[in-house]
């Protein structure tokens, strides 16, 4: 029986009361990506023929999410929530799937996203088992079922049918084998058991369980797969996301170490779904990642960095306590130290901001030196101005660069000075008050308040 094409349909109506959020459920992020783009990347690895995505009605922003998703899904609404078979039937309607159909359709939980394509792959090789399994069910165990269904197997392992905990007699609620939702379902067959559902049950909804005793009742054989508690984790309070993002930056974690990354102190790193780290790369504790970060080899990141959108060059040292922000392009064997803003600017090979800096909408040269307290004025309240730094420019401490502004390839400028207009190469501009000493002074004020004040 061939179980080829793949359809699938991911069931996302639901609308997560409990999130307490104006966000769809399955648009809450993990590691900085909705959870349902996380289990659609996963899907993509299967290369479904077909992929739609059940929305609930108002769910505008999840038809926007998964646009440019390379599996381009159809996004289609169940206008109301009637139960799980209802969305698949749903589901169903927006695809060219009809009894006569080969093939498997895959349904999956837009809020269970930790599901890995191995496990996915496992319940599609149950499907091609030579008895040709109408359904198959992805199966856990756990020793508190709660409201879980139960799975009802038989002597020879066959699965008779599925009960919602709701409905179950003392005897099934035992049972410890659970339904994690998930199943392949032979296309043909489909169709046909989804119109045979009746809603006459404790919830009064249609329910997708309810297929598996309809396949057997035609004589089809029905299968369970076992898997994994973790990956079947469902998502509907905060604290249950932030429980799965443990778990998705425990393997983010695991793959950038496996790939040669260092890190201090694993648990304390925050990684973004597509960090991208090279090798002999050092990472202390406490960094944390949003999107958009690429790392080079050789790279050092210290303590307490934040880094997002930007780019970091082969054996640069980055912090400890550097914010890197969206547009950062931090070049070769470069160095950012502690409390060191970039915003939108190129930090050239092998130049330095060591200490207490914002280089913002900005170019610096190659070894130039940007000194201590050193800032790039890019905002007047209306516009945002470019400042541009030559080659081996020596940038004193405290330096206000008043953008629009170019200082030239080796220029100097003196610590404190306020540099409004450009600074031609090789001169140093110098911008501050002439210091006046007056000797003896601070000996005489000294002498005079202790006079007043004894
Ligand atoms: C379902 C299963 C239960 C299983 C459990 C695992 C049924 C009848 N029960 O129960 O056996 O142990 O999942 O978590 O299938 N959804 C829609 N439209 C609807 C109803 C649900 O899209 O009308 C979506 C939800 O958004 C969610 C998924 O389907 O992604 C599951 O729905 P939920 O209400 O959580 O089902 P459970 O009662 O948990
Ligand atoms: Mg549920």
């Amino acid at each position: 029986m061939p179980t080829d094409p793949l359809f699938a349909i991911v069931l996302a109506a639901g609308k997560g009361t409990r999130m307490a959020s104006a966000r769809p459920k399955v648009l809450h992020p993990l590691a900085g990506r909705p959870m349902l783009l996380h289990l659609l990347d996963t899907l993509a690895g299967l290369s479904p023929a077909e992929t739609v995505v059940v929305a609930g009605p108002d769910m505008a922003e999840l038809t926007e999410a998964v646009v440019g998703h390379p599996l381009s899904p159809t996004v289609t609404v169940q206008q109301e929530r009637l139960g799980t078979g209802d969305a698949v039937r749903t589901g169903l309607t927006a695809t060219e799937i009809t009894a006569a159909n080969a093939g498997t359709v895959l349904i999956l939980f837009g809020d269970t996203p930790l599901l890995t394509e191995a496990t996915m792959r496992s319940l599609l090789q149950a499907r091609a088992s030579t008895d040709g399994p109408g359904v198959v069910v992805l199966g856990f165990r756990t020793r508190v079922p709660g409201a879980y269904g139960r799975l009802v197997v038989d002597d020879s392992g066959h699965l008779q049918s599925i009960v919602e905990a709701k409905d179950a007699s003392p005897a099934e609620l035992a049972l410890e084998l659970c339904n994690s939702g998930l199943m392949a379902v032979d296309a043909g067959l489909l169709p046909e058991v989804l119109t045979e559902l009746t809603n006459d049950n404790a919830n009064g909804e249609y329910y997708l369980t309810d297929i598996v005793a309809l396949a057997r009742a035609r004589g089809r054989s029905c299968l369970v797969v076992d898997g994994d508690e973790t990956e079947l984790m469902g998502i509907n309070t905060r604290a249950e996301l932030a429980a799965a993002d443990a778990v998705v930056q425990h393997r983010l974690r695991h793959h950038a170490m496996a790939n040669g990354t260092s890190m201090h102190d694993p648990a304390s790193v925050y990684l973004s779904w597509d960090t991208e780290i090279g090798r002999d790369v050092t990472l202390e504790s406490h960094v944390v990642f949003g999107p958009g970060v690429t790392v080079e080899n050789n790279v050092v990141i210290k303590a307490f960095s934040h880094i997002e959108g930007a780019s970091i060059g082969d054996g640069a040292i980055v912090g400890p306590f550097a914010r890197l922000r969206p547009g950062a392009a931090i070049g070769s064997a470069a160095h950012i130290g502690n409390f060191v803003e970039i915003k939108n600017a190129v930090i050239s090979a092998g130049a330095k901001a060591n200490h207490l800096s914002y280089i913002g909408d900005a170019a610096v040269g190659p070894n130039a030196n940007i000194g201590a307290g050193t800032i790039t004025c890019n905002y007047d309240g209306f516009v945002k101005s470019r400042t541009d730094i030559g080659a081996g420019a020596f940038i004193g401490s405290n330096t206000a660069l008043v953008a629009p502004v170019k200082v030239g390839e080796g220029a100097i400028t003196g610590a404190g000075s306020v540099i409004t207009r450009d600074v031609e190469a090789g001169s140093l501009a110098v911008e501050r008050a002439e210091q006046r000493s007056l000797a003896g002074w601070a000996t005489k004020f000294r002498k005079a308040r202790r006079k007043r004040h004894s």
